[in-house]
């Protein structure tokens, strides 16, 4: 089906087949992941994929990914129907497994069959695996490699995994290649009998025999003696997967909060993403707080409620009012509220002129900046997305 062309969000997804969604950890990549493929399923069409990384439970159940790994499913038109919404196209949604992940890799680069079984079977394998550091990144990036060149979906948006830094999801293909040519590698892969006789030598690796058994340390050479037969596939794939993040059919959704950290993470990841050529599609600033509260209105409107809950004029008015409509409350308690409120308007009014001034740091940097504010509770079904869709294509 074809899809539409418009202005802002709906256009940057109509021209795109890739979309990566980076960012700090926590600030809801995962949610805006799965909101950004709804958005293009239910307003362009189309066959749509999300590539969820560890979403929360409840997430994870409304996009139909509980425990089936990494195979994708269809969002049913049933649940679409549930919340009277007719989407133009499919929305499919996979979790990264990082376990099938390697074993496909393993099956895929292996160079012959007693080489893959051999590896699939040492006792390490997974162990070894799953500690790579940024394991997670690299299966990623391989998987959108995997699920685009299929050529079954018309858009894939991948979430990338929580990372210390959001760079490293830039950085995972040539850091598999770097580490296939590493002096680690060739040290841990040195013929068994040679680098026994070079740890014999070092009382540390005297101990480590005794402790761990020679048994251990042999399977970890023979697990690595294997990796290296596999180089040349991985290493080949690695570079395309890295061309793939340049690829002008790949865009970059940088997600952030407008607090200090990841706000500063964000800026660095779109100076890097055009230092490296990359496309950056456009920065969403989640949870965000509103922007009227910084207008001096809201200002002088908070210190004169202050000054008439002082005094005492408020609290047995506003009771009435409240009580006339509901259950009955008393002036007192109304009135601590109100003093609450009041006090607190001014801290909350400066951090929106803090977030107010980060956010005009980035709008220099990203040719779209997409506010959406923090919804009243998590954002765990179709109809919280379907709100958070409403915020995302609000931008101009
Ligand atoms: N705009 C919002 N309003 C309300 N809740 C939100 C909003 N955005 C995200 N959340 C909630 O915040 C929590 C964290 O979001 P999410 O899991 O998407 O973050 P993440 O960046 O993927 O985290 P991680 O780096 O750990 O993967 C979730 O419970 C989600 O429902
Ligand atoms: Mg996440």
């Amino acid at each position: 089906m074809a899809r539409r062309r418009t202005t802002g969000l709906d256009a940057l997804l109509a021209s795109k087949e890739m979309v990566l969604v980076t960012g700090s950890g926590g600030v809801g990549k995962t949610t805006v992941a799965a909101a950004l493929g709804l958005t293009a399923a239910v307003h362009q069409g189309g066959k749509i994929l999300v590539l969820t990384v560890d979403p929360a439970r409840r997430l994870a159940d409304a996009l139909g990914v509980g425990a089936l790994g990494n195979t994708a499913t269809k969002v049913s038109p049933e649940a679409f129907a549930a919340v009277g919404v007719k989407p133009r196209g499919e929305l499919w949604a996979a979790m990264l497994d990082t376990k099938a992940g390697w074993d496909e890799l393993i099956r895929r680069h292996a160079p012959d069959a007693p080489t893959r079984d051999a590896v699939l079977s040492n006792p390490l394998y997974q162990n070894i695996t799953s500690r790579f550091v940024h394991s997670h990144d690299y299966l990623a990036m391989e998987q959108l490699h995997e699920l685009h060149a299929s050529g079954e979906y018309d858009l894939v948006v991948v979430d990338t995994p929580p990372s210390r830094s959001a760079l490293d999801v830039l950085d995972a293909p040539s850091r598999m290649v770097d580490f296939f040519g590493s002096r680690l590698l060739r040290w841990l892969t040195v013929p068994y009998r040679s680098r026994l006789f070079t740890m014999a030598s070092k009382p540390f690796y005297q101990v480590a025999d005794r402790v761990l058994g020679s048994r251990f340390l042999q399977d970890i050479a023979d697990f690595f003696v294997l990796f290296q037969a596999m180089e040349k596939g991985f290493v080949a794939r690695a570079r395309q997967v890295e061309a793939l993040l340049g690829d002008p059919r790949t865009t970059f959704v940088v997600i952030t909060t407008l607090e200090t950290a990841p706000a500063h993470e964000a800026m660095f990841l779109a100076r890097e993403l055009a230092a490296r050529g990359h496309d950056l599609g456009a920065v969403v600033a989640n949870r965000v707080l509103p922007q009227d509260i910084t207008r001096r209105e809201a200002s002088t409107s908070a210190t004169r409620l202050a000054a008439a809950v002082e005094q005492d004029e408020l609290g047995a008015a506003v009771a009435a009012e409240l009580s006339a409509t509901g259950e009955s409350v008393d002036a007192p308690a109304v009135t601590s509220v109100l003093a609450e409120v009041a006090a607190s308007f001014h801290d909350v009014a400066l951090v929106a002129t803090r977030e107010a001034e980060r956010r005009a740091e980035l709008t220099e940097l990203a040719p779209m900046l997409i506010d959406v504010p923090s919804l009243d509770s998590d954002v765990h079904d179709l109809s919280g997305l379907l709100t958070l869709v409403g915020h995302l294509r609000a931008a101009p």
